[in-house]
């Protein structure tokens, strides 16, 4: 990738330092004032209380040594002391025509925690951001040039298992996975998806009404924490129809892991992790319960202590949690752990993160990262509910917005409808997901996010199809387009200048964990390139050197454009 902005903070650092001036870091920004310049610096004005001098005065020794370099088109100072900069057209040349936007391998492992499905229960609407702020995060990461590995970290091992087993149990009493006798194999006795779907929201109605049902769906749940032969038998049943259903909504979100492993694969690793918490001498009695105290002393809302072990000898989420880390480290050792998880769940990361710090399960060099995210709310700002209040399935949720793409996909497209209508559907949810800040909520709108203009998947997708079929006239009319050599007509520069940003906005969604930056950009590309094709009339334009500058430069943005949408895991259909 060339840093464009490293090059001119380097041109400035020059000229600062043939003046006598020292300066640890310039930082070239964007022009907020474009009518004055294209990049700006706004150093002078420290500078000026270092060295006693005006900052005007100061800016203009760096304008009068840099307006010598070709490399700049306009160098003007505004204000107290604002540098305004311009490039040449021959520097943006160089820069387009040397375009190389991939980054180098490094030997950095992240390991990515999102998606968060929960065995024997649907996904719902608050799976959404997760799967897709987290499979964005990882190609991003792998983008810049990080290694990673990728886990759901199903939810397979706590209360809504007891809670299900406990209900098809007394539907069928009968099945030999409660008897206690039964040697040898287990049948199958057909677990479907449909049936764990109603008992699911069934039994844990239930535990809430009658308490005599929560204390054995709490005892079921300690045997299959147990390993109790005939419910662990039931549970890898569950297992098996549940994950293929997970995986199925996964893969219509283009989300990917490397691990489908679980709380219960952490499980594992209780005892052997027990006996290191004892070594370390960090576990502290409390109420018969096993805790790891947390706090320090600047904490402005106290942390109570992790949970480790209840009075009954069960274990907890946190528990599991901490395993899981003890875990990654023995097999994976990351540099960095980053969690997508609703933004809810902050304290029981601190803790269990300053638990496994505290104990050196992790290692001080090494990352924990909590990337929490907000909720998606229904169009009137409450929890997204289904019609009779219900938790809305996200099944349901991409139906919905499936059937809204194909009724407003264009009649005279005859084929593959289906399939087109699933990538917009998918391309909208996701870019609507993405596009508010990683902590921010948002309302789900499917009229807004349906929409072809605006901030919206549809409009990004329209303008990549129309970058492309652009250029498959140009080959239709055997236009070569190997180079830009020169730059004419209405916002090409613009389109230039915005690849420039490219390094800066990757760069900022890394640093942030959010992908709002890159989903803005991919607006700002799109508005931009449309000017420009709607004011160039560019197959038609005789002067080859004109034509064929432009469509060199429509097929760098093509390509960003694709990298871009490939990083946020969306599909471009070939029409719409
Ligand atoms: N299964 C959890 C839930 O639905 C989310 C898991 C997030 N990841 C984790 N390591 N705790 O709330």
């Amino acid at each position: 990738m060339q840093k464009f902005y490293k090059l001119i903070e380097d041109k400035v650092k020059e000229a600062l330092l043939k003046n006598d001036y020292q300066v640890q870091d310039v930082i070239i920004s964007e022009s907020n004032r474009p009518d004055l310049g294209e990049f700006q610096y706004n150093g002078a004005m420290n500078l000026a209380k270092d060295y006693h001098k005006s900052p005007i005065l100061i800016a203009n020794d760096i304008k009068m040594t840099l307006e010598q370099d070709p490399f700049f088109k306009d160098v003007n100072v505004a204000g107290p002391g604002f540098i305004n900069l311009s490039v040449s057209d021959n520097t943006l040349l160089k820069y387009i025509n040397n375009s190389d936007f991939s980054y180098p391998k490094n030997d950095k492992l992240i390991f990515l925690d999102y998606g968060g499905a929960n065995v024997a229960k649907s996904l719902h609407v608050g799976h959404l951001r997760s799967a897709n702020i987290g499979e964005a995060l990882k190609r991003l990461c792998n983008y810049l040039g990080y290694n990673t590995l990728s886990d759901t970290h199903l939810g397979d091992w706590g209360r809504p298992l007891g809670l299900v087993i406990l209900e098809l149990q007394k539907r069928n009493p009968s099945w030999a996975y409660f008897d206690e006798n039964y040697k040898g194999d287990y049948p199958k006795v057909g677990i479907t998806s449909t049936l764990l779907e109603e008992v699911y929201p069934y039994a844990s109605q239930k535990a809430k009404e009658d308490e005599e049902y929560l204390k054995e769906a709490q005892n079921m749940t300690k045997q299959l924490q147990e390993r109790k032969r005939g419910i662990y038998a039931l549970w890898q049943e569950i297992m098996e129809v549940s994950k293929t259903d997970i995986k199925k909504i996964y893969d219509r979100l283009n989300t990917h892991y490397d691990l489908y492993k679980g709380e219960s694969d952490a499980e594992k690793y209780v005892p052997e992790m027990l006996t290191y918490l004892d070594k370390q001498g960090i576990v502290e009695e409390s109420e018969g319960a096993k805790v790891i105290p947390v706090s320090e002393d600047n904490d402005k809302l106290e942390v109570p202590p992790m949970l480790l072990i209840k009075s009954d000898g069960g274990i907890l989420y946190s528990t599991t949690e901490l395993a899981t880390i003890y875990e990654r480290m023995q097999i994976n050792n990351p540099n960095e752990i980053w969690y997508i998880v609703d933004k809810r769940q902050e304290l029981h990361f601190k803790q269990v993160f300053r638990a496994a710090y505290k104990s050196k399960i992790v290692s001080a060099d090494k990352k924990l990262v909590f990337a929490g995210f907000g909720t998606m709310n229904g169009k009137d700002g409450k929890p997204f509910k289904t019609r009779d209040g219900g938790v809305m399935r996200l099944t349901d949720l991409l139906e919905s917005v499936k059937t809204e793409s194909l009724k407003r996909l264009n009649e005279n497209i005859t084929e593959n409808r289906d399939k087109i209508a699933e990538d917009i559907a998918i391309s909208t949810v996701k870019y609507a997901d993405l596009l508010p800040n990683r902590e921010t909520d948002y309302n789900f709108d499917l009229d807004k996010f349906c929409s072809l203009d605006g901030k919206t998947g549809p409009y990004i997708l329209y303008s990549t199809i129309r970058m492309k079929s652009l250029l498959k006239k140009a080959e239709e009319n055997n236009f070569k387009y190997e180079k830009m050599s020169i730059i004419r007509g209405n916002h090409t520069r613009d389109l230039i200048l915005l690849l420039t940003n490219l390094d800066n906005v990757l760069n900022n969604a890394f640093n942030a964990k959010s992908l709002n930056d890159i989903t803005d950009y991919l607006y700002k590309l799109a508005t931009c390139f449309n000017r420009f094709y709607t004011e160039n009339i560019i197959l038609k334009e005789t002067n080859e050197a004109i034509r064929e500058s432009w469509l060199y430069l429509v097929s760098i943005i093509y390509k960003v454009n694709n990298i871009l949408l490939d990083i946020l895991a969306i599909n471009v259909p070939d029409k719409m």
